[in-house]
């Protein structure tokens, strides 16, 4: 397959944003395209609910129309946080909780309430990719530590030879991962804790796809190494299906969480005051198992029919069956430029996924499973049926 990629297309997504911030190829793909798309398959986070479908999960539109849009509470109402607190088990008080615009913005505080110039940090990888530009940019020596196929598990013996010959200051990960829809067991997570008490190393964890989980359900970074050594960032934008409230949050220690309502007051000031009032409904107990399960049904019937419609072509697409998340992590046996064939894909048949190059990943394509069933198995045979196309030349 010969494609011919745009002259500034690489300038758009591999160039600097500012002077040492790489561009965020993955976001800002999605930005030029997302929005044109015909055929939708790019969205890590299963398909968003109406405002009227919150109804049942006990919001009441008739007093949104009477809440008055304030800044509201800078850090998050005490309502919410109270709320984010008991999803950790109470494992962090609502004092150790700030409420932020997405795990975005979280991840943005995290990073800079306990990073400093010079600092070395590990990073998980395959990534989002946030984090590794983010820690780059804050003047850290910063370590990649990748996951490997087959399995994409979290690579624990090397992460702890790492934490035991550099003692970095943090050790970013994000898990359950994406892209590669990994997670680790509760025991490799007590091993790593149990190591990174005795390197005084800080773990964050991104966990917005906390509670995707199709095998055992997993436990919180918090909730095994304690709000002392850990700080968990996540949201709902993946799992819950809100990604325009905009909510996400950081949660670890009081002292903490002081530091990085302190960097908030440069960021976004607020959470939406309509988005926390709404969301301190939604993270009531008997909704959050609720909404899980709905984002762990909706993958799982899209899984399989994946796996249905795909059959025995794994020589057109071969998938990383996802333990987590809402997308599958496919490599491409027959191209290695699957930038070239994503711009293809998108340029030729409307259809958007998103290029494994977006996470230094060529070869691989991140094709979303977070769909409406019946709408996903519409947009699986038009992807399979354009790869087929292109695959023939
Ligand atoms: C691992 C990870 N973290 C954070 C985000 C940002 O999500 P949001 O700001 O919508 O919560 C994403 C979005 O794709 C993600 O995949």
């Amino acid at each position: 397959m010969e494609q011919k990629l745009p002259g500034d297309l690489l300038g758009k997504l591999f160039g600097e944003a500012v002077p040492g911030l790489q561009l965020f190829c993955l976001e800002r793909w999605q930005s030029l395209h997302e929005t044109e798309a015909r055929v939708q398959l790019s969205e890590s986070g299963v398909h968003p609910l109406t405002l009227a479908e919150l109804e049942v999960y006990g919001v009441d539109l008739e007093e949104l129309r009477r809440l008055e849009l304030g800044y509201g509470w800078t850090k998050g109402s005490p309502r919410l946080r109270e709320r984010i607190a008991q999803l950790y088990r109470e494992t962090v008080e609502p004092e150790g909780v700030i409420v932020a615009n997405g795990s975005a913005e979280a991840n943005l505080v995290a990073a800079a309430s306990i990073v400093s110039p010079g600092d070395t940090v590990v990073v998980d990888m395959p990534n989002y990719m946030q984090l590794p530009g983010l820690l780059k940019w804050l003047g850290a020596k910063v370590v990649h530590l990748w996951r490997r196929p087959p399995t994409w598990s979290f690579p624990l013996s090397e992460a702890v030879e790492i934490l035991r010959k550099s003692r970095p200051k943090a050790l970013f990960v994000t898990d359950p991962n994406n892209p590669t829809g990994a997670y680790m067991s509760r025991m490799e997570m007590e091993e790593l804790a149990v190591e990174a008490e005795k390197t005084g190393t800080t773990l964050v964890f991104d966990e917005v796809y906390w509670g995707s989980e199709l095998g055992d359900p997993r436990p919180s970074i918090l909730e095994i190494a304690g709000p002392e050594r850990a700080v968990s960032v996540s949201g709902l934008s993946k799992v819950y299906g809100l990604p325009g409230l905009r909510i996400g949050w950081a949660a670890g220690s009081k002292e903490m969480a002081e530091r990085m309502w302190s960097v908030k007051d440069y960021t976004t000031i607020a959470p939406s005051r309509l988005s926390d009032h709404i969301a301190s409904i939604i993270l009531e107990p008997g909704n959050v198992e609720r909404l899980r399960e709905r984002a762990r049904s909706i993958v799982r019937r899209n899984l399989e029919a994946l796996r249905t419609l795909l059959g025995d072509r794994s020589d057109i697409l071969e998938p990383h069956w996802p333990r987590a998340g809402a997308y599958v992590l496919a490599r491409v046996p027959w191209s290695r430029d699957t930038l070239a064939l994503s711009y293809a894909l998108y340029t030729g048949h409307g259809i958007l996924v998103n290029p494994g190059e977006c996470f230094e990943l060529p070869g691989y394509l991140r094709i979303g499973v977070g769909q409406k069933p019946g709408d996903f198995n519409n947009s699986i045979e038009e992807l399979l049926a354009a790869l087929e196309k292109l695959r023939s030349g």
